[in-house]
């Protein structure tokens, strides 16, 4: 039997998501408060002489080269100069397509994984800079899994809570704040992240969060107060093209949320209840229209 190992890959929402313009290398400045949720893979990982080899319990990821998690054992091994190769299983819970960071928090999970499976010792800065390679999500995802090694985060990113800016990669952690009773509705259809943010234009937007007050809000701890501070830009790419998002915040907000807002390029969306019975009230009615809906707190 050889060594297999488990990470666990939580999914992001973002609590706010700004945007102060567009750079030069075609990417997006960003302005975004991320944070995780009680919402996981779970990626197995074992010695494979063979070579990478990817397999998954869910019909709706590639299982070759496309997927992020395959690229981030590539990466890995070559970086690392030896022919090691690595069986990947991904339990998949996660959404696809989501705006909840699936495929960029398997890819962490699989940096992290294999620094411990073939013993790398790479430093945490080092694993960051690969998973800026991979994505503008994924060094926020690292940074909030749980360390299994004894080892201090760097950057004094607190787990599962930053402030994240330029394309997403530069992080500043927050202190810990639960959020209870958020419900989770990932409509049927997916959105392209590149498509979204090519036809998000600033002069379109209507509203744009302000991060100093979520901060302040953020520090009270109270959910409600940092629910109303949540706004996310690209919804005026997204809620044009697809009405049911907006449909979908309105409906959590009757049902009722303190606020709700769609996840990072979409098309999920998310409400935040003060109210437990009234989150279970709404998941159980939205589940009923939605497959992919869930009721989850903070990671
Ligand atoms: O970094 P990642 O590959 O996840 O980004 C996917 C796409 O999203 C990019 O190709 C780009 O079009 C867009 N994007 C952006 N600005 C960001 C992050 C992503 O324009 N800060």
């Amino acid at each position: 039997m050889s060594r297999e190992i488990i990470v666990e890959a939580a999914a992001k929402i973002n609590l706010t998501l700004g945007i102060l313009g567009k750079r030069e290398d075609g990417y997006h400045e960003l302005e975004t408060i991320m944070h995780q949720v009680a919402l996981v893979d779970r990626i197995h990982l074992s010695p494979n002489p063979k070579g990478i080899e990817l397999d998954s319990n869910s019909r709706d990821i590639p299982l070759d080269e496309t997927n992020l998690a395959f690229r981030a054992a590539k990466l890995m091994v070559e970086k690392n100069g030896q022919k090691a190769g690595v069986s990947i299983f991904i339990e998949k819970n996660i959404p696809v397509g989501a705006g909840l960071a699936g495929g960029s928090t398997d890819a962490a999970a699989v940096l992290l994984g294999l620094n411990s499976l073939f013993k790398y010792d790479l430093s945490r800065e080092a694993l960051l800079d690969m998973a800026a390679i991979l994505g503008s999500d994924v060094p926020f995802c690292l940074v909030g899994m749980p360390l299994r090694e004894k080892s201090h985060n760097i950057f004094g990113v607190n787990g599962a809570t930053a402030l994240a800016r330029g394309r997403g990669e530069i992080l500043s952690g927050l202190p810990g704040v639960k959020l209870r009773n958020i419900v989770i509705v990932k409509p049927d259809f997916q959105m392209s992240t590149a498509e979204v943010y090519g036809a998000f234009r600033l002069d379109k937007v209507k509203q744009f969060p302000d991060t100093e007050a979520f901060l302040q809000s953020w520090m009270t701890g109270d959910n409600a107060a940092i629910a109303h501070q949540m706004v996310n830009v690209l919804e005026s790419v997204s809620i044009p093209r697809r009405a049911e998002i907006g449909v979908l915040k309105e409906r959590l907000v009757e049902m009722g949320a303190a606020n709700a807002i769609m996840s990072g390029s979409g098309p999920s969306v998310f409400g935040i209840f003060a109210d437990k019975p009234q989150a279970l009230d709404a998941a159980r009615t939205l589940k009923r229209e939605y497959q992919e809906t869930y009721l989850v707190s903070s990671y």
